[in-house]
C-alpha cells in the first residue's frame, strides 16, 4: 500500500480533521480498523499544544482509511492557523516518510534532531530498478562475485540484495539499507583538528518513534557519521523509526548542517567502499597523475580466443564512454575535508572543481582501460588527499533506482616533489608505456608546454628505435619455426622488449635531488651533483645524500644524466634517479637473437649503478624499487592495499647502459 507523501501542512490538516468526530466517525464506520487508531486520535486531541508528533503516523493510516481522498488543498492553513500555531514551527518535527531509494535533504541546526520513518508498506514494497550503466562491475564487486564480467554485464549492489532476499522470499523478515550522507557543515575560522559529526538514531519499536539523544537507550541505537557517511543494514518486520541529530557546536564554528538520508531495500543508497581503486602512478612538484585500477579483468586465458575476444570487446566499451569516475583533491591537512571525505554528496558541494584533466587510458600490462587523471595546480612539497566517487549518468526521471546517491572509494594520500626539476610526461605517441616525471629545467620557456619535453624524450627514443629496427631487419625472423633464432621467441617479442628496455633507459625517471635516502628511498641514485642547481648558483650539499663527498664528486655516474642529451639541452641541474629494473635488461637478452650482442652487466657494483631491482620482496606502501614503464606497482604487494607508488631503487651507472646501447 503506498501513502502519498504529506507536507507538513498536509500532516497538520489531517490531525485538525482528526480532533474532530471524523475519527470517531471512521473508527465507528470501519470497525474491522485496530482500536489503536482511536487510541492515537484520542492521545493527539489531549496533546495537540504540547509536543506530540503523532499526527504524522495517524496522518498516514488515516489516508489508508479515508481512501486518500483529501489533503491536497492547502489552502486550508488560514482556518487552523489559531489551532495549531505551534505546530507550524515545529514542522520538522513530524516524522518524514521515507519512500524505498527516494533520498531526503535537509538542513539541521545545532542541538536539533530530525525524525523520519520507513513504514512498513515501503519495507516490504514493490523493489527499486536498478542503475546498469556502465560496461563492467567495480570495486569491490568485481572481486566479490565468480561471475565472468567479460559479458560486459553489471552486477550490483541491487542485484545481489535481490538475490539475498529472494533466498528467503517467503519469510515476514525484510533487510533495510540505510545510508546517509552529510552535505554541508558549519564552518570556523578557528584551528581545529576535527570537525563535528552528526548522529544517526535508529529505532524498531512503536514506543520510540522519535530516536534520538534525549529518547530512551535501551530502545534504540545511536550512529555517528565518520567522514560524513554511515550505513546501517538491519532486519525488519515493522516500521523503522529513523532520528538524525546535529551536536551542539564549540570552537568557533557557525552555521548548520545539510545531509541526505536515504532508506533502502535494496541496497545502500549512497556508498563508502573501504577498498582502494585510485593509485597514484606519478607525482611532480606542481601536478600528479592519478589512475583507477584495471576497470576489466586481468584473469583472461590467454589461449582461449573466445574469451579473449570478448574481453577485447568489454575493453573498448569502456574506452568509448565518457570518463565516468570524478576526482576530489583536497589538502591533507583540512579537517573540513576529512570530515566529508566519505560523503560523496559533500565532496560534490565542496569540490573546487578546477586543474583536473582526466582521460580513459590502456597504457600498460594487460592494456586493460583505466581512468586517468592529471591534477594541476598543486603546489611543492604538499600532502594531498584524493577521492574518487561515481555517480553515474543520472537520467532526469531517474527516482527511486537503488545506490543512486553516489560512491566513493578509499581515500589516497600523496605527496607532490619539491625541487621543480622533475615533470611528469605521460601519453608520449612512441613510448606510450611512459608516465612518470623526468628531468626538465623550469626556467626554460620551450620546455613550459610539456608537448615540447614529451617531442624531445619522445623522439630521441624513436630514433634509436628506428636504427635498431635496421638491424633487427639483418636476422631472419618471421620465417617457419625451425628456422628462427630460438622456438620461444621471435622478433616481435624482441622489438617488443627492446622498446620497453629504450624508453626506460633513455627516458629517466626523476625525483628530488632532495629526497632524503630515507629507509624506502635508500636506492636513489645522484644526478649532477657538480652543477648548480637550475635556480641557484650553489652547489648541492651532499650531506646525507652520499656518504662520501669526495668519491660523488669524481664519479661520471653522479655527475651526468643517463642520456648525454639531457645535460646538454634540458640541462635539469642535480636530482635523482629511479634506476630501470634490470629485469628490462635480462628481458632484452632473453628475447632478442644473440646476434644482436645484448648483454647485462654482471652481479655486482656494474649492475647495482646501472639497474634497479624488480624485487617483489619489497613491495609495500609507497615503495617503488626500479623503474619498469608499463608496470602498475601498487597493484602487485598482493591484494592491493598499497596505495601509492613513490621512489626508490638501486645505484648505478649511465656508462654502463650507454655502452650496453652503443654495443647495438
Ligand atoms: C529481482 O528479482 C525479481 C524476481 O526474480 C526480478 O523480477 C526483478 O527484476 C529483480 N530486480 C532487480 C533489481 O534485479
Ligand atoms: C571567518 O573570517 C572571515 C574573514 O576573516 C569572516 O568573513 C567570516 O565571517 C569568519 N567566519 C567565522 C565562522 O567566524
Ligand atoms: C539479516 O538477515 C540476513 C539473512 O537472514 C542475515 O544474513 C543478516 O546477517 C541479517 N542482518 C542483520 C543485521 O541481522
Ligand atoms: C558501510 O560502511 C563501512 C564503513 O563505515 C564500509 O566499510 C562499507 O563498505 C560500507 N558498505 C557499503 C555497502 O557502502
Ligand atoms: C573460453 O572462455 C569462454 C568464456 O568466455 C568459456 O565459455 C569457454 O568454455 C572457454 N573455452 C575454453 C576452451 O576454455
Ligand atoms: C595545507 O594546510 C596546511 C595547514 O593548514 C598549510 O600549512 C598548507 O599551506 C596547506 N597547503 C596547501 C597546498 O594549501
Ligand atoms: C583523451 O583521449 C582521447 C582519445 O583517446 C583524445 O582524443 C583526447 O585528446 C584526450 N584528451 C586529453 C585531455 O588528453
Ligand atoms: C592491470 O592488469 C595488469 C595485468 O593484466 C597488471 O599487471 C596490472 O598490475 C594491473 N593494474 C592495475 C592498476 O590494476
Ligand atoms: C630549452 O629547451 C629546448 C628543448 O626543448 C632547447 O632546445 C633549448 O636550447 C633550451 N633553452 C635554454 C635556454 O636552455
Ligand atoms: C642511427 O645510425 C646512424 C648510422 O649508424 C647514425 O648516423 C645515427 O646517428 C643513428 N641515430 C641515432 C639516433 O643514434
Ligand atoms: C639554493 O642554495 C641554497 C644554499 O646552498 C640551498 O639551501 C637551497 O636548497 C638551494 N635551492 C634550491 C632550489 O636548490
Ligand atoms: C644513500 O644510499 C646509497 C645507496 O644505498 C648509499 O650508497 C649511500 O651511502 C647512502 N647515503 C647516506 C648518506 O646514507
Amino acid at each position: 500500500m503506498q501513502f502519498p507523501k504529506l507536507t507538513p501542512l498536509q500532516s497538520r490538516l489531517v490531525a485538525c480533521l482528526c480532533t474532530s468526530t471524523l475519527c470517531v466517525l471512521v473508527y465507528y464506520l470501519l470497525s474491522p480498523a485496530p482500536a489503536r487508531y482511536f487510541a492515537y486520535a484520542a492521545e493527539l486531541d489531549s496533546l495537540l499544544n504540547q509536543d506530540h508528533n503523532h499526527h504524522r503516523i495517524l496522518g498516514a493510516q488515516g489516508a489508508e482509511l479515508l481512501g486518500d481522498s483529501w489533503g491536497e488543498e492547502g489552502s486550508y492553513e488560514a482556518e487552523f492557523v489559531g489551532v495549531s500555531r505551534s505546530l507550524i514551527g515545529r514542522a520538522d518535527d513530524v516524522p518524514q516518510g521515507l519512500k524505498n531509494n527516494v533520498p531526503e535533504t535537509l538542513n539541521i541546526d545545532p542541538g536539533d534532531t530530525k525524525y523520519y520513518v520507513f513504514e512498513k508498506a515501503d519495507i516490504f514494497g514493490k523493489k527499486g530498478s536498478n542503475r546498469k550503466e556502465l560496461p563492467s562491475n567495480l570495486p569491490p564487486d568485481n572481486h566479490r562475485t565468480k561471475r565472468d564480467d567479460s559479458e560486459g554485464e553489471s552486477l550490483d549492489a541491487a542485484e545481489h540484495a535481490n538475490q539475498t532476499l529472494e533466498r528467503r522470499q517467503d519469510t515476514s523478515i525484510q533487510q533495510v539499507y540505510i545510508s546517509i550522507n552529510t552535505c554541508l557543515q558549519p564552518t570556523t575560522n578557528a584551528t581545529v583538528t576535527a570537525y563535528p559529526q552528526l548522529s544517526l538514531y535508529i529505532s524498531t519499536v512503536d514506543t520510540n518513534q522519535k530516536p534520538g539523544p534525549g529518547a530512551d537507550d535501551s530502545s534504540q541505537t545511536m550512529f555517528q557519521l565518520d567522514g560524513g557517511y554511515m550505513n546501517v543494514t538491519i532486519n525488519v518486520t515493522d516500521n523503522v523509526y529513523i532520528g538524525i541529530a546535529a551536536p551542539k557546536l564549540d570552537l568557533g564554528f557557525t552555521g548548520s548542517w545539510n545531509y541526505e538520508i536515504a532508506a533502502s531495500i535494496d541496497a545502500f543508497f549512497m556508498d563508502y567502499f573501504e577498498t582502494p581503486f585510485l593509485w597514484k602512478v606519478d607525482s611532480d612538484s606542481n601536478s600528479a597523475l592519478l589512475a583507477t585500477m584495471n576497470l576489466t579483468s586481468e584473469n583472461v586465458p590467454p589461449d582461449n580466443v573466445t574469451a579473449q575476444t570478448k574481453m577485447e570487446h568489454l575493453r573498448q566499451k569502456w574506452m568509448g564512454i565518457t570518463p565516468p569516475f570524478e576526482l576530489f583533491v583536497f589538502n591533507q591537512s583540512d579537517p573540513a575535508a576529512q570530515a566529508l571525505k566519505r560523503s560523496y554528496c559533500g565532496l560534490k558541494k565542496m569540490n573546487l572543481g578546477a586543474g583536473i584533466d582526466t582521460n580513459m587510458t590502456r597504457r600498460g600490462m594487460g592494456q586493460n582501460p583505466k581512468q586517468q587523471f592529471h591534477v594541476k595546480q598543486l603546489k611543492p612539497g604538499q600532502k594531498y588527499l584524493a577521492i574518487l566517487g561515481y555517480n553515474g549518468v543520472k537520467q532526469e526521471d531517474e527516482v527511486g533506482s537503488a545506490g543512486g546517491g553516489g560512491r566513493i572509494w578509499e581515500t589516497l594520500s600523496f605527496e607532490t616533489q619539491r625541487d621543480g626539476n622533475c615533470r611528469i610526461i605521460f601519453d608520449l605517441p612512441f613510448c606510450n608505456d611512459v608516465a612518470y616525471a623526468v628531468p626538465t629545467n623550469p626556467t626554460n620557456d620551450t620546455l613550459k608546454d610539456m608537448q615540447n619535453l614529451v617531442n624531445f624524450y619522445d623522439e630521441h627514443a624513436k630514433a634509436l628505435y628506428q636504427n635498431f629496427t635496421f638491424s633487427l631487419q639483418q636476422i631472419p625472423c618471421d620465417t617457419t619455426s625451425s628456422a628462427q633464432y630460438s622456438l620461444v621467441s621471435n622478433c616481435e617479442q624482441c622489438a617488443r622488449s627492446y622498446k620497453t628496455w629504450l624508453c626506460a633507459v633513455t627516458i629517466p625517471r626523476c625525483t628530488d635531488f632532495s629526497a632524503p635516502n630515507s629507509s624506502t628511498k635508500k636506492y636513489l641514485l645522484p644526478r649532477n651533483v657538480m652543477q648548480p642547481f637550475y635556480n641557484n648558483d650553489s652547489l648541492a650539499d651532499l650531506t646525507g645524500h652520499w656518504n662520501d663527498p669526495a668519491e660523488a664528486r669524481e664519479r661520471m655516474y653522479l655527475n651526468s644524466s643517463r642520456n648525454p642529451l639531457i645535460d646538454s639541452v634540458i640541462r635539469p641541474g642535480p636530482y635523482k634517479e629511479l634506476l630501470p629494473c634490470r629485469q628490462l635488461c635480462y628481458d632484452l637478452v632473453r628475447t632478442c637473437p644473440a646476434a644482436l650482442g645484448f648483454q647485462c652487466p654482471d652481479q655486482g657494483f656494474m649492475l647495482d649503478r646501472s639497474y634497479g631491482d624488480f624485487d617483489r620482496s619489497q613491495f609495500s606502501v609507497d615503495v617503488v624499487t626500479c623503474n619498469y614503464p608499463g608496470v602498475d606497482w601498487p597493484t602487485l604487494s598482493g591484494v592491493g592495499r598499497v596505495r601509492g607508488a613513490g621512489v626508490a631503487v638501486a645505484v648505478a651507472v649511465g656508462l654502463m647502459v650507454i655502452a650496453v646501447m652503443e654495443g647495438l
